[in-house]
């Protein structure tokens, strides 16, 4: 497919992982244990009992992982630093041997051109604090703004921007409402202070790295909601998932305030978690960058039992990735334009920091994987950015999820989004169509400008 509008000059292109998903050695060099390796643990909870301990390995093998990002022509490259790595107990005693390992990963991509954008918080909790409450704690939020203190004074003389937490809200929803993800909770609307609790902690390392002179982003994960229908009851259920999955975000860090939440029964005060100052902490410091995760848009009607003020309704007709999500690229044009259309001067430039799709990818006889799937679905959805470009909206640049196979969460490793195919009993890596199809994606949209 050949994307029928340009991107702009400058436009930054680049591959997202996170350390649990990737790194494995969970218990070398003094890592802590985090929340997922012990939810991973538990019987049941991740498909076929797969855990991250190994994973792709790439905490030995980050050499040959930067040389294939070399090879692809990135920008740039976002990754994660495990909070438990760095500081085992969550707070106090800081491992040095764990800042080592992010220190030569970051020297290993600038040696290559790419520069780091690291993600702070990528749902990897260092489990003591999980015993001390995890995220339902306030007292979470300041010990993640320390934890960000240590990390940017070590790396923060080469490293400009970065990214404080990824998907809050899929954190909350999976990991502390539904129990889907660690840690496990099944608190429903009782998780709303995780909300809250990372906002917070998000202003509190925002400052940190303000004071710093660096740049600071954060990633959320986005989808524009549809009404089933025009029906009135359709629409309100719509604007209450809206609410729920979108502004609960955007709304205090580019707005100040917390979206109506009324039709959940809770007030603007989540209920009494958020206190004097806290807004302002939250949204003061500002973004440099709004990063956007997008997969798919979503589908709501009126709930046909009590409970929620929603329900979710399938999208037909579209094609369904291996995880069985609709693939509808327009969605994330109609999202970056409705963004710009609610904050306007208020919403800071946008980085799409995940895009991507889960195939059943398998090697051939001849070594060569043909996910063509894959590669109609990052042309179709990087179109839609063109598209939304050419409507006005500030976006700056795309880093796919991901360069690697690797672990995904609860479903273990059976979801394969890399643009490289991992085995994971030998760690062989084995680039698919789609790593030759966006380094050359990447290096015509570069000879162009
Ligand atoms: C979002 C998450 O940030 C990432 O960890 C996950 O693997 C992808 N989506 C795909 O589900």
């Amino acid at each position: 497919m050949v994307n029928r509008l340009e991107l702009p000059a400058g436009f930054r292109w680049g591959v997202s992982t996170a350390s649990y998903q990737i790194e494995g050695a969970v218990a070398e060099d003094g890592r802590g244990r985090s929340v997922w390796d012990v939810f991973a643990e538990r019987p049941g909870a991740v498909k076929d009992g797969h855990t991250g301990r190994v994973a792709c390995d790439h905490y030995h093998r980050y050499g040959e992982d930067v040389a294939l990002m070399r090879e692809l022509g990135l920008d740039g490259y976002r990754f994660s630093v495990a909070w438990p790595r760095v500081v085992p107990e969550g707070s106090g005693v800081v491992n040095a041997a764990g800042l080592d390992f992010y220190d030569r990963l970051v020297d290993e991509l600038l040696e290559a051109g790419i520069t780091p954008l690291p993600t702070l918080f990528h749902w990897d909790l260092p489990q003591a604090l999980e015993e001390r409450g995890g995220w339902l704690e306030r007292d979470t939020a300041y010990r993640f703004a320390e934890y960000a203190e240590i990390v940017a004074d070590r790396l923060g003389d080469r490293v400009s921007a970065w990214i404080t937490l990824n998907e809050p809200f899929v954190h909350m929803v999976y990991g502390y409402a539904l129990g889907i993800h660690a840690p496990g909770r099944t608190l429903m609307l009782d998780s709303l202070p995780v909300a809250h609790h990372q906002l917070l902690g998000h202003g509190l390392a925002a400052s940190v790295l303000r004071e710093r002179g660096r740049e600071v982003l954060i990633a959320n994960n986005l989808t524009p909601v549809q009404p089933a229908s025009a029906d009135p009851a359709d629409v309100a259920a719509a604007e209450a998932y809206d609410a729920l999955h979108n502004r609960l975000f955007t709304d205090p860090l580019l707005l100040g305030r917390y979206p109506d939440l009324s039709a959940y029964g809770v007030g603007e005060d989540l209920d009494g978690c958020v206190r004097e100052g806290d807004l302002e902490l939250v949204s003061g410091p500002g973004l440099d960058g709004l990063g956007v995760n997008f997969y798919n848009p979503t589908r709501i009607s009126a709930p046909a039992e009590p409970g929620l003020p929603f329900a979710e309704s399938p999208i037909e007709g579209v094609p369904r990735t291996a995880f069985g999500w609709p693939v509808v690229p327009d969605g994330l044009r109609e999202l970056l334009v409705g963004l710009r259309e609610r904050y306007g001067a208020a919403l800071p430039p946008i980085v799409i920091t995940e895009n991507g799709c889960s195939v059943a990818d398998e090697v051939a006889p001849d070594g060569t994987v043909d996910d063509r799937f894959r590669i109609d679905y990052l042309a179709g959805h990087l179109d839609a950015v063109a598209h939304a470009v050419a409507e006005g909206v500030d976006v700056r640049g795309y880093y796919t999820w991901s360069l690697l196979d690797n672990y995904e969460w609860a479903e273990g490793f059976s979801q394969r989004f890399g643009l490289v195919h991992v085995d994971f009993e030998t760690q062989r890596r084995t680039p698919k169509a789609s790593y030759a199809w966006y380094r050359d994606l990447i290096a015509a949209h570069r000879a162009r400008h």
